[in-house]
């Protein structure tokens, strides 16, 4: 944890709205003089761009589970030093498109590496930081998918490997989430992401905002 700053982070199934809800609450932040930064995983920074287009090219079928793993832990490892811990460190607010999180339930648990290898990771490549609150928006997986797979038809996009896998291995990352938010009430908040968005918006506010600093 680090004393300056606050760290945020949008986590979710396929198709749940995490970047929209991401902008709308970036938005918020900014119009009242919060200084903001943003981060997503895979990918936030040039290095980490380049991670992502091997781990979620669809061609790269034969991707072995452990070389996923380690790519995804590369490009957070290259987010923290490069974006993450100096933005806290001038007292910014973060917020990121996935973390850890999400290797704990993709391939910690749908694809079932475990929990411990994450962790252990973990602490290599965060060394310590982690997010003070987790926004988890969590949706049907049937219609989550639909929309995932409908947006990708319609811009042609190849970054679908994880997308492309079974309903089966998309139930187990939300059972996952679930999970999650069981042994961490008070970080990981589960937010049914099937209401209007101006709805959701509210409630992530509302979890929000107790947490701001002082302007
Ligand atoms: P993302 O770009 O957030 O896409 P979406 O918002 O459409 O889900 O994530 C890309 C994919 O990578 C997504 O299927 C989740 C997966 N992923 C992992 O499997 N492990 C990870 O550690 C991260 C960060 C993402």
């Amino acid at each position: 944890m680090t004393d300056a700053g606050l760290f945020l982070t949008f986590e979710g199934v396929e198709g749940g709205g995490k970047t929209t809800q991401m902008r709308l609450l970036v938005e918020r932040l900014r119009g009242l003089g919060y200084t903001v930064v943003e981060n997503y995983e895979p990918g936030g920074t040039e290095i980490g761009r380049q991670i992502r287009r091997i781990v979620l090219w669809a061609a790269n079928q034969n991707l072995s589970p452990t070389a996923e793993l380690l790519l995804f832990f590369a490009s957070r490892a290259q987010a923290v030093d490069e974006v993450i811990l100096p933005a806290l460190a001038k007292g910014c607010i973060v917020i990121s498109d996935r973390f850890t999180d999400s290797t704990l339930v993709y391939q910690g648990y749908a694809r079932g590496l475990g929990r411990d290898v994450v962790l252990a990771l973990d602490k290599v490549a965060c060394r310590g930081l982690a997010p003070r609150l987790t926004l988890c928006l969590d949706l049907d997986i049937e219609l989550g998918l639909h929309r995932a797979r409908a947006r990708n038809a319609e811009d042609a996009h190849e970054e679908t490997r994880l997308d492309d896998e079974s309903l089966q291995f998309h139930k187990r990352v939300r059972e996952a989430y679930h999970d999650l938010s069981r042994r961490e009430p008070e970080r990981v908040k589960l937010i049914d992401a099937g209401r209007r968005p101006e709805a959701v918006a509210e409630c992530i506010w509302r979890l929000v905002e107790p947490l701001l600093p002082r302007l």
